[in-house]
C-alpha cells in the first residue's frame, strides 16, 4: 500500500470523531459557564467536565470499533471502575445521555449514528474498551477525552487528544481545540506576571471559535479546520487549511509557552533557562495541549515542560501533539535532546527531565544546551 493512503481510513474516522466530540464538550462547558451557581471544581462527582470526559471516551469508544472491529486497542485515561459504581449512577445516566445526543448527530460529521440509543451496558463496554495498554508492537489508538480539567472549568483552553500508535511510533495525531479560535488575534490574552492565553470574554460557541489540528506522520503537513456550528454539515477536508511552524529562530523574539499550574512544571527552572537562552517576552501560559497547537500553529515558539522528579509523563498527553508539531515543521525530544518513546505502555518511559518542543532546530539547540548547562545548579 502507497504510504499516503496506509491510514487514510484511521485519519478520516479520527479526524471526524474528534471534531464531533469537541462539539459535544463546546456544549458541555457552555452549560458550565452559564450555571455559575455550579460551583463543582474536582474531577470526582458529577461535575460537567467529569460528564464531559467519560462522554468523550465513550463516544471515541464506541465509534472506533464500530469502524476497526471490537478487538481494537484503545489507551485512554479512564477506567471504567469509578463509573460503574451503585454511588455513580446519576453520573452515569448524565453520561448516556450525552454520548446518545452526540452519536445521534453523527451524521452532520459524516458518521452514522447506532441503530438504536445505547443504554447503560453498551455505554459501559465502550468505555471499558479503551483499557489497553499499548505496546512496543501492533496498532494502538491513545485517548485522552479532556485534557486540561482545569481550563475546561475555567471556560479557559482544553483539548481533545486522539493518536494512533504503529509499531511504537505515533503515526496518526489529532487534536481538537474547542475553545482555540482559528485566528490567534481572536484570543484573549491576559497580561500579567505571565500571559494567559484565554477566551473567557468570547465563550459563546460561535464560527470562529474552535478548531481541529491532524497530522500523519512523514506526511510532511499539518492541517487545522474550524469547528462547525449549528447545523452546518462538516466539510472535510474541503474546509482543511495548512499550518506551519513560525519562522522566528531568534529567541529574544520568540515567546515560549508552559503549563499554567506549578503543580506541572518548574516555572522557576522554565525562567531561568529562558533568561540564559535570552528570550525577553513573557510565557503564555496554557492550559492543556493547545500548547502543542501553539506550537505547530506559529502562535509561539518554544514549548517546555519541566516535570517533578518521579512524575511520569502519559503517553495520551503527548502523542497527538508531538506528530502534528513535528509535521508542521517542529522539534520534539525531551530535555536531553532525545526523542520520546512511546512504545514502552502508558508512560513515556526513560524521558529525560522535561519536554521541549520548538519551531525549529535552532532554538531547540539552545533550550537543550541551556537546560545541560544549569541542570547542575538546580535539584529538580
Ligand atoms: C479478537 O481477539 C480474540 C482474542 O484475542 C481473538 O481470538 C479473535 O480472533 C480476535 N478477533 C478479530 C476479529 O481480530
Ligand atoms: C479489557 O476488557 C476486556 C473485557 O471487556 C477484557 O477481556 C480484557 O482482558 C481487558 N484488557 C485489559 C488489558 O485489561
Ligand atoms: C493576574 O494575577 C493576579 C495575581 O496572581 C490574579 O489574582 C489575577 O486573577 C490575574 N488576572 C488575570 C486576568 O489572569
Ligand atoms: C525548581 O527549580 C529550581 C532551580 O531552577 C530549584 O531550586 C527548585 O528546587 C525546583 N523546584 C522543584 C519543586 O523541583
Amino acid at each position: 500500500m502507497e504510504e499516503a493512503d496506509k491510514y487514510s481510513k484511521e485519519m478520516e474516522v479520527a479526524v471526524r470523531v474528534v471534531h464531533m466530540v469537541s462539539v459535544m464538550c463546546q456544549k458541555v462547558q457552555a452549560s458550565l459557564v452559564a450555571d455559575r451557581s455550579d460551583q463543582v471544581k474536582s474531577k470526582d462527582d458529577d461535575s460537567p467536565v467529569t460528564v464531559a470526559d467519560w462522554s468523550v471516551q465513550a463516544t471515541v469508544g464506541w465509534t472506533l470499533s464500530e469502524f476497526f472491529g471490537k478487538n481494537v486497542s484503545i489507551v485512554a485515561e479512564e477506567d471504567v471502575e469509578t463509573l460503574s459504581k451503585p454511588e455513580s449512577a446519576g453520573l452515569l445516566a448524565a453520561v448516556v445521555k450525552t454520548v446518545n445526543e452526540c452519536l445521534a448527530e453523527g451524521p452532520q460529521f459524516g458518521l452514522y449514528p447506532p441503530d438504536k440509543t445505547l443504554g447503560s451496558l453498551e455505554i459501559l463496554e465502550a468505555i471499558n474498551r479503551c483499557n489497553s495498554t499499548g505496546g512496543r508492537t501492533g496498532r494502538h489508538w491513545v485517548l485522552d477525552p479532556v485534557d486540561g480539567t482545569l481550563g475546561f472549568v475555567r471556560g479557559d483552553q482544553y483539548a481533545v487528544a486522539l493518536a494512533l500508535i504503529d509499531d511504537g511510533k505515533p503515526v496518526i495525531g489529532v487534536l481538537g481545540c474547542p475553545n482555540y479560535p482559528m485566528k490567534k488575534e481572536w484570543l484573549n490574552y491576559h497580561q500579567n506576571s505571565s500571559q494567559t492565553l484565554s477566551t473567557r470574554s468570547t465563550l459563546s460557541p460561535k464560527r470562529e471559535q474552535g478548531c481541529v489540528l491532524y497530522a500523519r506522520r512523514r506526511s510532511g503537513q499539518a492541517w487545522m479546520q474550524p469547528l462547525i456550528h449549528g447545523n452546518e454539515k462538516l466539510q472535510w477536508p474541503n474546509s482543511a487549511q495548512q499550518v506551519i511552524v513560525s519562522s522566528i529562530d531568534d529567541p529574544s523574539l520568540a515567546t515560549f509557552c508552559e503549563p499554567v499550574e506549578k503543580a506541572n512544571t518548574n516555572h522557576t527552572f522554565s525562567t531561568g533557562v529562558a533568561h540564559d537562552v535570552g528570550l525577553r517576552n513573557q510565557p503564555l501560559r496554557v492550559h492543556s495541549m493547545v500548547k502543542y497547537a501553539a506550537i505547530a500553529r506559529g502562535d509561539a515558539e518554544v514549548f517546555m515542560k519541566f516535570s517533578r522528579a518521579g512524575y511520569k509523563e502519559k503517553i495520551w498527553d503527548h502523542a497527538a501533539g508531538v506528530v502534528i508539531v513535528e509535521e508542521a515543521g517542529g522539534v520534539v525530544t525531551d530535555a536531553g535532546g532525545r526523542p520520546l518513546d512511546f512504545s514502552r505502555g502508558v508512560y513515556l518511559e526513560g524521558l529525560d527531565r522535561g519536554i521541549i518542543a520548538c519551531s525549529g532546530a535552532t532554538l531547540h539547540d539552545k533550550i537543550v544546551g541551556a537546560v545541560y548547562a544549569s541542570w547542575d545548579s538546580s535539584n529538580l
